[in-house]
């Protein structure tokens, strides 16, 4: 039995591709079959595969209908997050989604689901830069304050989401967790931000995080050991296609 994850799969089976760069980015290319080989080979029906957030390029659920049972008919327990892009999960729906897709898919959110003795809990989150733009060196290159209010707002729901998670895991004696967002934890300067706070301040283990694609975006925040944690990105085209285990 073993814990898997990956994110970002972009399905579009039904939809209108929003990404052109998915369709030229060798990569991307059948990245589909490459994922469902690989998870095949890889993942068995007692694993559990974690999926963070941006699954289809669907704008409702009937455009995400075919995406969606591409990933039922992947091996193992199947647990989704919200990414940016998953315009067909709307968060007060969540108990529909699973009512519908129950026992194939698990919509988790404001929730935690158990993997041994972990509650695996996991929100999308937000990766708030400041009022500022700044570059990869850290130099200033745009100023939007009203950006800046929206995004604290984005932070703060994101923020709350979460706690409510880590809350019901802890209120029924879970210790061990793992920490699952769509948004990086951080922005580009890497500066702590309430979510490593918050897996901090809980212990989770790991957090994990999809989002950034291509090779420019792939240290846009933590990777490896920071502050007692191991952060991991796992976004599809950074782990090449291959669900990453990170729990036996
Ligand atoms: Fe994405
Ligand atoms: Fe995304």
């Amino acid at each position: 039995m073993s814990l898997f994850t990956i994110g970002d799969l972009h399905l579009h089976y039904q939809s209108v591709l929003k990404a052109p760069g998915q369709l030229h980015d060798r990569v991307w290319k059948n990245h589909e079959e490459k994922f469902r080989k690989n998870c095949e080979k890889a993942v068995t029906d007692e694993d559990t595969l974690v999926l963070a957030g941006d699954h289809s390029w669907g704008k409702n659920l009937s455009e995400c209908e075919l995406d969606l049972q591409y990933i039922c008919d992947l091996p193992g327990r199947k647990i989704l997050t919200r990414g940016n892009h998953d315009m067909f999960w709307d968060v007060k729906k969540t108990g529909q989604l699973n009512e519908l897709y129950q026992p194939r898919l698990t919509f988790l959110q404001d929730s935690f689901e158990v993997y041994r003795d972990y509650a695996l809990v996991g929100t999308k989150g937000f990766t708030f830069e400041g009022p500022f733009y700044i570059d990869r060196r850290g130099r200033i290159v745009g100023w939007d304050e009203e950006e800046e209010e929206r995004a604290k707002k984005l932070v703060e729901r994101e923020a709350k989401r979460l706690r409510r998670s880590f809350e019901l895991a802890k209120a029924q004696g879970y210790t061990k967790f793992i920490m699952f967002l769509h948004y990086p934890p951080t922005n580009v300067l890497e500066e702590r931000s309430v979510f490593t706070d918050m897996a901090e301040e809980y212990g989770a283990e790991q957090v994990i995080y999809a989002h950034c694609h291509g090779e420019s975006r792939f240290r846009d925040s933590i990777l490896g050991e920071y502050r007692g944690r191991t952060y991991r990105l796992v976004s599809g085209d950074y782990l090449k296609w291959k669900p990453l285990k990170i729990l036996e």
